[in-house]
């Protein structure tokens, strides 16, 4: 039976070691051995249960199931938010699984294995192929924060010519920058502080806000689809004055509460408020393709996969001090 260390949460927030031991395989189940994690801000949800921590995982394939059929012994593979889903309701034979009725996502299922950890067993179906020029550290972070931004610029057709606003410079917001300057967009950045301008610009953004403070806001050109990236909800009504007609909003942030927004600027401006979850396969794979070909990179704060390396991520997470993504390698 496959036993190996995950770390998990605990009611006083620190994480701490354990040992989660699987039936063995069945089905298409592949037992990794995980090589590098991702810390995304979703996991600041959940360092307060007991559950194992981490969903941005890449691993080297250990050993397959009987009902494997395309990965093999020694593959490099990546895992993220979504484990399972039935296969065949509507929402799965239409390519949208993660609106499956019956998905098994972080948080929710699976609570004994996470990507923070020395090994993990999933279904083959819901592993992806590392591109042979990404490495395991720069896949880790794609495997949510790059495939939940690529999805909302992917799913929902976007254009060359549009105006895509990135708001929350983070581990989700400054991958969004270079995904969407490498579609070809302008990219219009907004942050709290004139803090990460130099480096916003340089992952292709055109213009820079800072927004704390501000009375009112201002754009060269009004934003057609404006991705809210920051861990928490912006104030809405701040944002009406750069948008553009039929402009797209993408709340991204996982908050608590409602989303407040001024009613009569959705008619007057024809506004579209688009709920997006993480990614489905088909376009998590193709993220991994264009950023492969495009050179889309995390920039990474290295931690060591052990009790002493995850809490310092979380705690640098949580203090605002992360540049761009935590990843924990294996030591
Ligand atoms: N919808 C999905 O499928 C999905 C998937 C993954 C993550 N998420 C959510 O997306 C959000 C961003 O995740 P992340 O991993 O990028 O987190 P992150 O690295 O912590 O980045 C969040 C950014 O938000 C801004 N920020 C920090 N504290 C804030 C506050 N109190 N109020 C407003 N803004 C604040 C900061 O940007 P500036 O300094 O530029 O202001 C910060 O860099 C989280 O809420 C996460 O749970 C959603
Ligand atoms: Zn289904
Ligand atoms: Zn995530």
């Amino acid at each position: 039976m496959p036993s190996f260390t995950v770390y998990k949460g605990s009611e006083s927030g620190q994480v701490v070691k354990s040992t989660t031991t699987r039936p063995e395989l069945k089905g298409d189940q592949v037992l990794l051995r995980v090589t590098a994690s991702g810390l995304c801000g979703t996991d600041l949800h959940y360092h307060k249960s007991e559950m194992a921590l981490g969903h941005e995982g890449v691993g080297i394939v250990e050993e397959l199931g009987p009902a494997c059929t395309y990965l093999k012994k020694g593959d490099r593979v990546g895992w993220g938010y979504e484990h399972d889903c039935c296969g065949h309701c509507q929402q799965c034979l239409r390519g949208n699984e993660t609106f499956c009725a019956e998905r098994s996502m972080y948080g929710f299922a699976d609570l004994d294995q996470g990507s923070m950890a020395e090994g993990a067993v999933w279904r083959e179906a819901f592993l992806f192929k590392i591109p042979d020029n990404m490495s395991d550290e720069v896949a880790a972070p794609m495997m949510c924060g790059g495939a939940t931004v690529f999805n909302a610029l992917h799913q929902f057709p976007i254009q060359p010519t549009d105006t895509v606003g990135v708001m929350g410079v983070g581990g989700l917001g400054h991958l969004a920058i270079q995904f969407a300057a490498k579609m070809g967009c302008k990219v219009v950045v907004l942050s709290g502080s004139d803090k990460k301008k130099d480096e916003a610009m340089k992952l292709g953004a055109s213009e820079f806000i800072a927004t704390k403070g501000a009375k009112e806001l201002k754009t060269e050109r009004p934003i057609d689809r404006l991705l809210v990236t920051t861990s928490a909800q912006p104030d809405w009504s701040l944002l009406g004055s750069i948008l553009a007609p039929n402009a797209s909003i993408y709340p991204l942030s996982v908050d608590e509460g409602d989303f407040k927004i001024p009613y009569m600027s959705i008619l007057l401006s024809g506004l579209t408020i688009q709920g997006s979850l993480v990614a489905s396969r088909y376009i998590h794979q193709r993220m991994l393709a264009f950023a492969a070909l495009h050179d889309i990179k995390p920039i990474l704060e290295k931690f060591p996969m052990s009790e002493e390396g995850i809490n310092q991520a979380f705690k640098k997470l949580q203090d605002g001090e992360m540049r761009y993504r935590g990843v924990m390698v294996r030591e």
